[in-house]
């Protein structure tokens, strides 16, 4: 196992996203909510940079008895990363593809040490 220093944590205040290459991958560094994650910067539906998404909260219908949407709310408690190209979402800190759990992005740990960032390869 091998850390490779990527930036520190200033880089990734305020959502930014730090775009490395881990061994010929190109991986997709930030943080949410103080926790740092690292995953592979290519979506499994068609490649898009989905490290580069935004990353919202994920949204719950309320539904009625008819089945029917009632309202739809934000789930502050639950982290998706959405790709840029055609929306799919990912939740974290798995990767989990939200359409289709049996799908996943690569991740790598992440370290922090006195303010630097590392990802583990
Ligand atoms: S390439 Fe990511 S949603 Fe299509």
């Amino acid at each position: 196992m091998q850390e490779q220093l990527v930036g520190s944590v200033d880089d990734l205040k305020s959502g930014n996203r730090l775009i490395v290459s881990i061994n010929g991958t190109e991986v997709s560094v930030f943080q949410s909510s103080g926790r740092y994650f690292a995953f592979q910067n290519r979506c499994l539906h068609q490649g898009g940079p989905v490290g580069e998404g935004a990353l919202m909260p994920k949204v719950t219908a309320v539904l009625g008895r008819g089945r029917e949407v009632l309202e739809e709310r934000f789930d502050d408690n639950i982290v998706h990363l959405v790709c840029p190209w055609h929306g799919w979402e990912y939740e974290l800190p798995s990767g989990e593809c939200v359409a289709d759990r049996r799908l996943r992005l690569p991740s790598f740990e992440v370290r922090v040490k006195e303010g630097k960032v590392y990802v583990v390869s």
